[in-house]
């Protein structure tokens, strides 16, 4: 099958690190069975070749959870890419002229084959990105909802007559896919930010050159091999990984590439729209955000320790989405605190293939030292640490999650996105003061209420700078309703049946002089 430098390192069971022995070697010899599964693929797709880089240069994927080598992947660029652009523009003509239903047909038989192959998408999800297994196969479900969505949505993509001003035309609104599609994806969600993306480029006849997150290549290649079992056509779907900026720079400097879409960091986001400028590409773009989640004092104290929980410490802080500022009322502030801290110190902490492990590692080194400098600041300006505060015990990049009250608006903590399992409580006493500062931010992404009042639920919900605003919930997304920012959080929205418009052109067609005989 054609499966290139699986590359499982043999390390020494003495050389892992003290508390990780049994889950590295557990986990080894899962990364050992799904190396032997059909859908494991280390290279890159092109044309619909598995191929290496032009080179022959590779990267290594690493496991967050023991440090483990899990594979080899081709370190591409520029080069690759281009056969990748080329790929997907020669594949353009066939595949967008293939009825709706055709296309909806091939999408279905996708997202049967990822929910097929379910548990093995979900160990590699766990083995490369380090997230509990629970909420790596919650992943896979949620990222395969976007597939069976636009293979529905495929059927329903409708162009408009439009009541001509003279008697002899009449004017037609076509809606066509925009072309070839560069799809840039992160390594937080390794399948649904990519099916996401890909779901409704393909539904209305785009191709699509996808480049992962260099940390988690593994899941993109393999949900690219089921695309392929799935039939769709060789050069539809390409997948090239590697040198990112090189890669990033050759989708956007090609004329054939007509749309870019991102999801990422703010600054990258925003070099890609500058880039995207030479071309005139269409963009959209998914960032950053700074989730507020007020609290009211009306609020039912249970649903929202519980609602804070999950939008805080899901993926250990390590969603776009995730609460970034708990604004409590200062009437309930200490009862807040007291309540969430016993929910928080349950959460267990470990490798995400351990039974009850809800906190898996953070992605990188890089991503613990932004947690600590963040929470460094925070307590030079007066802030507590009243639950963790420290890296796990179990060493790598576990963080043990934490609770920080005593912040000020003007801590990095209340400013930027941490992107890791720490909660900072602040405090207001009106609801406007409330209002001020979660929306004294360029970010506007996610937003959390919690309030048993009807009035304030609308009058709040309107008054937020945010794309998506949940009330009473701290969990929210799903495919069937638009995903998307404001502000500096970015352009356009993903998912649901706005999603599909993203990757649509409107032609007015306007047909003359109808009464010639
Ligand atoms: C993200 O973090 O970018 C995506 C989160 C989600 O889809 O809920």
């Amino acid at each position: 099958m054609g499966v290139a430098r699986f590359a499982l390192c043999k390390i020494s069971s003495s050389l892992l690190p003290r508390m990780h022995r049994p889950s590295a070697l557990r986990q080894m010899s899962v990364a050992a069975d799904l190396k032997n599964s059909t859908i494991f693929r280390s290279q890159g797709l092109i044309g619909g070749q598995w191929v290496a880089a032009h080179d022959g240069k590779t990267l290594q994927v690493n496991n967050p959870s023991t440090g483990e080598i899990i594979a080899d992947v081709p370190f591409m660029g520029r080069r690759e890419t281009n056969d990748a652009i080329s790929s997907a523009y020669e594949a353009l003509n066939s595949w967008s002229k293939l009825t709706a239903t055709e296309r909806s047909k091939c999408l279905r038989k996708w997202y049967d084959l990822i929910m097929s192959h379910k548990e093995e998408l979900g160990q590699l999800i766990t083995l490369e990105q380090g997230k509990p297994l629970k909420e790596a196969l919650g992943e896979v479900s949620y990222g395969a909802s976007f597939i069976e969505f636009f293979a529905e949505e495929a059927k329903r993509v409708y162009g408009d007559i439009i009541p001509a001003t003279l008697a002899d035309r009449r004017l037609f609104v076509l809606k066509q896919p925009v072309g070839v599609v560069g799809a840039i994806t992160p390594w937080n969600f390794p399948l649904a930010m990519i099916t996401r993306k890909v779901g409704p480029a393909l539904a209305c006849g785009c191709t699509a050159v996808v480049k992962p997150s260099e940390l988690t290549p593994l899941t993109a290649l393999a949900a690219a091999e089921l695309a392929l079992q799935a039939g769709i056509p060789p050069g539809v779907l390409n997948v090239v990984m590697g040198n990112a900026p090189d890669i990033g720079d050759a989708l956007l400097a090609s004329p054939q590439v007509r749309k870019i879409t991102f999801t990422g960091s703010t600054a990258v986001g925003k070099k890609l729209m500058a880039g995207a400028a030479g071309t005139v590409k269409r963009i959209s773009l998914e960032l950053g955000g700074n989730a507020p989640c007020i609290v009211f004092d009306d609020a039912d104290l249970d649903v929202a320790v519980k609602g804070v929980l999950a939008a805080k410490f899901r993926n250990s802080g390590q969603t776009c989405v995730c609460a970034n500022r708990v604004i409590v009322h200062e009437g309930i502030y200490e009862k807040f605190a007291e309540a969430f801290s016993k929910a928080v110190q349950n959460l267990q902490v470990g490798d995400g293939f351990t039974e009850g492990v809800v906190q898996g590692p953070l992605i990188n080194e890089a991503a613990v030292q932004k947690v600590e400098s963040f929470l460094q600041d925070a307590l030079s300006k007066g802030a507590k640490v009243i639950l963790g505060g420290k890296r796990h015990s179990l060493g790598m990049t576990f963080y043990e999650p934490t609770i920080v009250t005593d912040v000020k608006t003007d801590m990095l903590l209340a400013r930027e996105e941490v992107f890791g399992p720490v909660a900072p409580l602040l405090r207001f006493i009106t609801e406007e003061e409330a209002i001020r500062i979660a929306n004294d931010t360029n970010a506007g992404l996610a937003a959390y209420i919690f309030t048993s009042n009807v009035q304030r639920t609308w009058r709040v919900s309107e008054a937020l700078e945010y794309g998506l605003v949940g009330v009473n919930e701290g969990i929210i997304s799903t495919e069937v309703a638009p995903f998307g920012g404001v502000k500096q959080s970015g352009l356009g929205r993903e998912g649901s049946k706005y999603g599909i418009d993203e990757y649509l052109e409107l032609k007015y067609v306007c047909l003359g002089d109808m009464n010639r005989k």
